[in-house]
């Protein structure tokens, strides 16, 4: 297996040189692979791997989202949802554990370390979680026919270039200037972000949502934050584990959004003080991924103008999808 991997990477910076360079948001440049922007060292080895190697079973659920539209929160909610036998409120593993160690990355199995500090996790118990940045086109046939499930989180594109703008900004090495608004507008415009274009990675799960609606379901992060009860309770019913009515009594679904709950996650110890691990090299605050979690806080930060400028790009690009934020 290992040895299969290795052969996938022998010609990894010969393919680098041959695709398009964009600017990157870190220090990377990122890199057009496929149609979609990517960076190099993380997610265009992620993406090799999982077209290569990656085996799905039909029972895997996969969290796909583009960054900052909610993994975390999702990460939480379904985690909770799928193992709400297993554990009681009080202690509940993800009191003690970030969401992102519950659930990992499938993009994070390319690192041969991790493969082999978690030989034994690649047969997690079934259904395997997964989350996952890889826009659906990019995702082998097998997956989209196996089964498998998707669940796609998307968000109102002014806020996910706000989020993602002071999230990348933290990750920036401190000698390098941080990356100015305008910048950032300019490559989200251009479709140059980390998976983007954006617009075209939500689409790909939108018109796979109206395709196969039994095996991708579509969730907006507004809409989740209007109505969580609603939602929540669809997702459990997609998910295959619908809340009984004697749960419902209960106020277990309460309890799952309580726990999952931006106040809740943020102000737990691992949270404020754990680090993620994406692989040898890439360490993350878990911190950073609770900032405000809100709707419409792109108001704080664009002008008249660019929101004007993003929302007609948004306008022409799901023109006759049906879909709309
Ligand atoms: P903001 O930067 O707008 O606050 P991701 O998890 O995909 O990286 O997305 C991060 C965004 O989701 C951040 O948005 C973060 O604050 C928000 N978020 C994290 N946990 C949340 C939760 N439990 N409920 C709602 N939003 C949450």
């Amino acid at each position: 297996e290992i040895e299969a991997i290795e052969k996938t990477y022998e010609k990894f910076d010969d393919l680098v040189e041959t695709l398009k360079k964009g600017k990157g948001w870190m220090t990377e440049h990122l890199v057009q692979f496929q149609g979609f922007w990517l960076s190099p060292s993380s997610a265009l080895k992620g993406v090799l791997f999982v077209q290569n190697h990656f085996k799905p079973q039909p029972s895997d659920i996969f969290l796909a989202t583009s960054v900052k539209c909610g993994t975390t929160w999702f990460r939480a909610l379904i985690y909770a949802t799928m193992n709400r036998s297993n554990y009681s409120f009080n202690t509940h593993p993800l009191l003690y554990t970030g969401p992102h160690d519950c659930f990992p990355f499938l993009d994070a199995f390319i690192y041969q370390d991790y493969l082999i500090s978690h030989s034994t996790s690649n047969n997690p118990p079934s259904p395997r979680l997964f989350a996952t940045h890889i826009p659906y086109e990019l995702l082998p046939k097998s997956m989209a026919t196996s089964g498998c499930k998707f669940v796609h989180i998307c968000r109102e594109p002014k806020d996910v270039l706000v989020s993602t703008w002071l999230f990348m900004n933290k990750l920036r090495p401190k000698h390098l200037p941080p990356l100015s608004l305008d910048e950032a507008f300019q490559m989200f415009c251009e479709g140059v972000s980390h998976y983007g274009p954006y617009w075209d990675h939500v689409l790909g799960y939108w018109k796979a949502s109206l395709e196969f609606p039994d095996n991708v379901l579509f969730i907006k992060y507004e809409d989740m934050k209007k109505e969580p009860l609603f939602h929540l309770k669809k997702l459990a019913l997609f998910l295959g584990k619908p809340f009984t009515e004697k749960e419902e009594k209960e106020g277990v679904v309460q309890e799952i959004l309580k726990l999952c709950s931006f106040d809740n996650l943020s102000n737990l110890e691992v949270n404020k003080t754990g680090i993620l691990r994406y692989s040898s090299q890439i360490f993350v605050n878990n911190c950073y991924f609770f900032r405000k979690g809100e709707v419409g806080d792109w108001q704080n930060y664009l002008t008249d103008e660019t929101v004007k400028q993003l929302d007609l790009i948004t306008k022409h690009k799901l023109k006759g999808s049906g879909l709309t934020f």
